[in-house]
């Protein structure tokens, strides 16, 4: 029985936020794919794709997530580019459901501009076609990954949170 939740999706969709009262609501456990990788490495996400290049950080998140898909109870918050190496979602999908929330290029610019220097691959001189660009080229390996899909545009928190927990209650094999 997966008794674990992990969220997939772009920058932007709201993973984190989410995951933090998703798992309130279900007794689970909030975990962070992001943080986890920067207590591994020691230094901030920037500071690893800066010093040491965006591979390095690649093996890290795969690292991370091995060492998390064998726990249980977990909500997870994976990052954005979780799905680049299917051994991550081979990995999560043994314990848990994915679910993909998705937003519009509108919806993901807007949010993403109110944290400058968080995201290294959207620190380029047109961020708005960045971030079109490469949802257009991992939307396939989401859609892949994904069990459940929720899309968060014009939902708030709540909604999104309670969309999720009615689709996991029709969910045989899936343990709330
Ligand atoms: C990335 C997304 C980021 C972080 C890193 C790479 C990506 O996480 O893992 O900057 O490749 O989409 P968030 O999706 O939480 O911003």
């Amino acid at each position: 029985m997966k008794t674990n939740i992990a969220l997939i999706g772009f920058m932007g969709t709201g993973k984190t936020a989410v995951g933090e009262v998703l798992a309130q609501r279900l007794n689970k456990t909030f975990i962070e794919l992001d943080l986890l990788i920067e207590q591994k490495a020691g230094k901030s996400i920037p500071d690893i794709f800066q010093q040491d290049g965006e591979i390095v950080f690649r093996e890290l998140e795969i690292e991370v997530t091995r060492e998390t898909a064998s726990k249980k109870n977990l909500v997870i918050a994976c990052g954005g580019g979780i799905v680049l190496n299917k051994i991550n979602i081979d990995r999560l999908r043994e314990s848990s459901r994915t679910v993909y929330l998705t937003a519009s290029p509108g919806a993901i610019v807007k949010r993403t501009s109110g944290e400058p220097g968080q995201r290294p691959l959207l620190e380029v001189d047109n961020p708005t076609q960045a971030i079109r660009e490469l949802l257009k080229f991992r939307e396939p390996f989401y859609q892949r990954a994904a069990d459940i899909t929720v899309n968060t545009s014009k939902l708030d928190i709540n909604a999104i949170v309670e969309e999720i927990i009615s689709r996991l209650k029709e969910d045989e094999g899936f343990n709330l």
